[in-house]
C-alpha cells in the first residue's frame, strides 16, 4: 500500500514537473502572439468606438509585430523545414490583412474595417490549424518520440 501510494506520488511529481518546466520556458512566439491579440481585441473595441485613429494604430501594431530572437527562428525553420515557406506565406497574409485594416481606418471606411478584421482573423485561424499542433508537440514536450526530422 505504501509502495503503491509511494509510486502514484512520484508519478504526479513528475507530471507536475514536466508541466513546470513546459510552462516556465514559453517560446518567444507566444508572447508575440499574446500581443496580436490584444491588438486585435484592440481593433475590435475601437470598431465599437467608432474610433478610427486608435483601430488604425492598433492594426499598425500587427503589421510590424515583433520577431523572435535569430535563435528561436532557427529553431522553428530547422523544425518546419520545407514547410516553412507556407509558415512565411500565413504570416504575410496576416500582416497584409492588417495593413489594409489600417489603410481602411484612416480612410474611416467602417465595412472595409470590418471585413479586413474577417480576413485576418481567417489568416490567424488558418496558420493556427496548420502549424500550432506540431509546435507546440515539438517545443514544449520534449520527451515525445514523434519528432519529423
Ligand atoms: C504564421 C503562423 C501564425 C499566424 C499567422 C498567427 N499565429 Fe498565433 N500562433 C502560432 C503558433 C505556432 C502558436 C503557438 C505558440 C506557442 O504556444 O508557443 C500561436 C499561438 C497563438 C495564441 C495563443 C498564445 C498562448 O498564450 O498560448 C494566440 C492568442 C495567438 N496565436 C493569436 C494570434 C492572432 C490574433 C493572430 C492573427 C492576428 C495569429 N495568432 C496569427 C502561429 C501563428
Amino acid at each position: 500500500m505504501s509502495i503503491k501510494l509511494s509510486t502514484a506520488a512520484c508519478l504526479a511529481a513528475t507530471s507536475i514537473a514536466l508541466a513546470t518546466s513546459a510552462a516556465a520556458q514559453p517560446m518567444e512566439l507566444r508572447a508575440v502572439m499574446q500581443d496580436m491579440s490584444k491588438n486585435l481585441q484592440a481593433v475590435v473595441d475601437a470598431i465599437s468606438r467608432e474610433d478610427w485613429n486608435r483601430a488604425a494604430e492598433s492594426a499598425a501594431r500587427i503589421v510590424s509585430h515583433p520577431q523572435p530572437s535569430d535563435a528561436e527562428k532557427a529553431r522553428i525553420i530547422t523544425f518546419f523545414g520545407p514547410d516553412m515557406g507556407r509558415f512565411k506565406a500565413l504570416d504575410s497574409k496576416s500582416s497584409d490583412a492588417a495593413a489594409q485594416i489600417e489603410r481602411s481606418a484612416r480612410a474611416a471606411r467602417p465595412q472595409e474595417v470590418i471585413d479586413s478584421v474577417a480576413r485576418l482573423q481567417t489568416s490567424c485561424l488558418e496558420c493556427h490549424q496548420t502549424f500550432r499542433e506540431r509546435f507546440i508537440n515539438q517545443f514544449y514536450q520534449p520527451d515525445r518520440i514523434t519528432r519529423r526530422q
